[in-house]
């Protein structure tokens, strides 16, 4: 499993309200005792902010937000000394529009680094094609000192790399090697399927609308840039792993960045993100992935991330749903990722508008981890950044580690069952039958088995399964034994009974 870190608001240290690199390496005793694997940290490089780190300035120093190149070091080396894996955020598509390669880049047209961005000249019409960005508005902006526009993706402030340009290439592999050097087990690389793009750049077909570019942007450029980036990695000694944010709605086509294992070794496919909590919605969601994705290219499994609203908000803001949810994510066949603060059953908050400061309206699953109980939740001051998400004087991990009834335990209980059961790190998915509100199946190696039960309906409900089964975990903690009927909203992870 691996934990999804956005540090800002993960804990803070020193006073200002932002969460920083020395509040993660204060709670890796806490990342260890819930069981988990790896952490993907959000950027904490140099940046301006106006994309909360997406915008980089400098991709091989901290931001003072943050702390110090020192702190990071810190923090790779406690990790380690945990037993956890670091994976950092890449962001190769775009740099900050204050990085020094793009202020070279638009100071003039004769600029040495006028080619490593997308300059064009406007139509008639003004864009020089019709793409849209992710934020609204065209993808490109008029820059007067040189009568050009510049391509971007996202924000205006995120200019779009040229990864055309073999320098460009040459720059982004040596931000790599920086932190591999550093012993990084590995990047989660923002929005990768984006940086290949035509030369011509033309216009996307008109029927598609004003459908922004990012969710339908598939190059075949991309690829080759891929085996690069992949070989590279993989010439660091220890298992480095790349875990590619391929933002496309088919996954048939997020299955071609695995390449023939010489690209990503694992994509994000954000289905579930749109997934109701509905068991046929469900088995649909398995089937495609089983089918699309094949023998070859290993899954993954995101219910929240900082982009999005939480699961628990989404699917109605039950904590029976978000339980059986927990049992649902760490038992499907792939590697699960758990956004921050999941383990604690949070929800979104409402944040009032004059505390908005998210351009992309995500700020609600990005308020603070509430550690205590306390006003101040473990933080240095009663007021961060963000405004602390609902119930934080209960959902807390002081009071939730202090419950064993608390989510966090099971949270907690189902990575130790994952760990020690092959079939469910990686054995085989086979959907079973069951009554229309379940979602049945089965998880096989030669040597090991387990079922798993989920009842998306809020009445009890009867499920035969052929054998003699035992309960290994169930989402309700008033059940311990197998009676052969799932309570409403129920979910459990069953083992062969003894003979
Ligand atoms: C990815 C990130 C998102 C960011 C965008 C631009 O989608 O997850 O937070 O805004 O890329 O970098």
């Amino acid at each position: 499993m691996i934990y999804q870190i956005y540090p800002r608001s993960f804990l803070d240290t020193t006073g200002d309200g932002v969460g920083d690199l020395a509040g993660i390496t204060a709670r890796l005793d806490y990342l260890r005792w819930l069981g988990v694997d790896a952490i993907w940290v959000s950027p904490f490089f140099r940046s301006p902010m106006a994309d909360f780190g997406y915008d980089i300035s400098d991709y091989c120093d901290v931001d003072p937000v943050f702390g110090t190149l020192a702190d990071a070091d810190r923090l790779i080396a406690g990790a380690h000394d945990a037993g956890i894996r670091v994976l950092l955020d890449w962001v190769p598509n775009h740099t900050s529009d204050q990085h020094p390669w793009f202020v070279d880049s638009r100071s003039s047209r004769r600029a040495s680094k006028r080619d490593w961005y997308y300059w064009r000249d406007g139509r008639r019409s003004g864009t020089p094609n019709n793409w849209r960005a992710a934020f609204g508005g065209p993808a490109w902006t008029f820059d007067d000192a040189t009568g050009q526009w510049y391509l971007h993706l996202f924000l205006p402030q995120q200019p779009d790399l040229n990864w055309g340009n073999r320098e460009v290439v040459h720059a982004m592999h040596e931000v790599l090697r920086f932190w591999l050097d550093r012993d990084v087990d590995g990047f989660r690389i923002d929005v990768v399927h984006l940086i290949g793009k035509d030369p011509a750049l033309p216009d996307q077909p008109a029927e598609l609308g004003s459908v922004d570019r990012v969710g339908i942007h598939d190059d075949p450029r991309t690829h080759g840039l891929l085996r690069e980036i992949r070989r590279l990695v993989d010439s660091y000694p220890g298992e480095r792993v790349i875990v590619g944010e391929v933002n496309l709605h088919d996954t048939s086509a997020i299955r071609t960045y695995y390449g023939a294992g010489d690209e990503l070794h694992m994509a994000f496919n954000f289905l579930p993100l749109a997934t109701p909590w509905a068991a046929g919605d469900w088995r649909q969601v398995i089937r495609v992935v089983e089918r699309d994705l094949g023998r070859d290219a290993w899954p993954t499994w995101v219910l929240s991330n900082h982009d999005s609203r939480r699961h628990r908000t989404r699917l109605g803001g039950s904590e029976a749903v978000s339980r059986a949810a927990a049992v649902l994510l760490l038992t499907l066949r792939g590697t699960p990722f758990l956004f921050q603060g999941e383990e604690l059953g949070l929800e979104d908050a409402v944040v009032s508008p004059e505390r908005r400061v998210d351009p992309g309206g995500r700020d609600g699953c990005r308020t603070p981890i509430p550690w205590t109980a306390t006003p101040t939740h473990g933080w240095p001051t009663v007021d961060p950044w963000l405004p602390w998400p609902p119930h934080a004087e209960a959902r807390n991990v002081q009071r939730e580690r202090a419950d064993p009834g608390a989510i966090l335990h099971l949270y907690r209980r189902l990575l130790a069952v994952r760990r020690t059961s092959p079939a469910l790190r990686h054995g085989d998915i086979t959907l079973l039958d069951a009554p229309a509100a379940v979602l049945a199946f089965r998880r096989s190696t030669h040597e090991d088995e387990r079922v798993v039960l989920v009842n998306f309906g809020e009445t009890e409900v009867e499920v035969h399964v052929d054998g003699r089964w035992d309960i290994v975990v169930s989402s309700d903690s008033a059940v311990d034994r197998w009676d052969g009927a799932l309570r409403a909203g129920e979910a459990v992870i069953l083992q062969p009974g003894a003979a």
